[in-house]
């Protein structure tokens, strides 16, 4: 299969077209969103959902998210809107959240992993709404990295994983949030944060009060374990890279960093400093310009041939929550306290 790649933005009009005739005539597009690439079919279309996962490679009980460009399309999708959703609905979308309800009978089993609940978020970036507008239908869409690999944060990072296995490539330059939505189940009271992301949990607790955090947020899934959201128990975000997680001062991350050989992830600034070989993913103290560039500093450890990686800890406050959450899957929960 050739992939055709278009940028929206040099030519609007024939990629608005071309997303249109692929997803109508029921196959897949990778598209921009806010947050980053999704690989997006009709999600009402169960052939189409079934493609998605064929191109990813990934497992039938990892459910997808169903992207919408108007609250008009949230009723039908869902049993019934909880209180809450309302709420956090009117403060965050359009945006990177992305809301767990009961699914109503025209959510297919497919796109909700075999489970009675679906997923549903409103993306703020003007091309996917534009995209879902131009279609008028629901958008299923993972992000659009092969199963296991980071998500894909610019056009390049989709190619290098879907060349010839999806037909076109809606190009909208670089995601700015950098790391996947928020993920909040409101199927269950008090809600529940399954995945932290570009809205924070602090700002979510000020609209709807208590929210429970997922265990599987900052820990690994003990074996066995049924997990709340299947995509949790999943090796996730892993670059080649063997990366360990230092908890302690730049002093001390420099030294151990120099007696193991190994390679920097490091904030912006202390590369240059250290003598090895590095990439920087963002300001110590700016947990927003650390998401954006996470997930292309994974890739681009790989790039520089980096084998045995450690990286600095970022605060675990606010957006520090969802950079620290992706960071300690690529690492595989190893973390040094020095
Ligand atoms: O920012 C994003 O959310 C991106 C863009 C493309 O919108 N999409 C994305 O999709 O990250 P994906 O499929 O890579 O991650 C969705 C996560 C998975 O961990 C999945 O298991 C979980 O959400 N999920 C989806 N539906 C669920 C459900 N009904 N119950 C529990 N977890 C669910
Ligand atoms: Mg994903």
């Amino acid at each position: 299969m050739n992939t055709e790649i278009i940028d929206i933005k040099k030519e609007y009009e024939r990629a608005l077209a071309a997303a249109d005739e692929v997803l109508k005539r029921g196959d897949v597009a990778a598209i921009p969103t806010e947050t980053v690439y999704g690989l997006a079919a009709d999600a009402l279309n169960e052939e189409a959902v079934k493609k998605i996962f064929a191109a990813k490679g990934r497992p039938a009980d990892n459910p997808l998210i169903v992207h919408i460009c108007d609250i008009k399309q949230l009723t039908a999708l869902v049993e019934e809107v909880p209180e809450k959703a309302k709420q956090l609905a009117a403060r965050f979308w359009p945006g990177p959240l992305t809301m767990i309800m009961k699914k109503s009978g025209l959510v297919s089993k497919t796109v909700s992993g075999g489970l009675d609940t679906v997923a549903v978020r409103m993306p703020f970036s003007p091309a996917a709404r534009a995209i879902i507008e131009r279609c008028s239908m629901p958008l299923a869409a993972p992000s659009a990295n092969l199963s296991g690999s980071p998500s894909p944060t610019n056009a390049k990072y989709v190619f290098d994983d879907m060349n010839g296995r999806i037909p076109l490539i809606i190009d909208g330059g670089s995601c700015e949030i950098g790391v996947e939505s928020t993920v909040i189940s409101l199927a269950e009271e008090p809600p529940r944060l399954l995945r932290p992301g570009g809205v924070t949990l602090e700002e979510m607790t000020a609209v709807i009060g208590e929210i429970t955090v997922d265990e599987a947020v900052l820990n690994r899934l003990a074996e066995g374990k049924k997990a709340a959201s299947p995509g949790m128990k999943y090796k996730h975000y892993a670059p080649k890279a063997d990366i360990t997680i230092i908890k302690g001062s730049f002093e001390q991350f420099k030294e151990l960093v120099t007696k193991d050989s190994a390679a920097a992830l490091c904030f912006d600034g202390e590369g240059e400093l250290l003598g090895c070989p590095y990439v920087e993913y963002g300001g110590k103290a700016d947990a927003y310009s650390q998401s954006a560039r996470l997930f292309s500093a994974l890739r681009e450890l790989d790039e520089i041939g980096a084998r045995k990686v450690y990286a600095r800890c970022p605060d675990t406050s606010g957006m520090g929550l969802a950079v620290y959450n992706r960071l300690i899957r690529a690492a595989g929960f190893k973390i040094i306290i020095a």
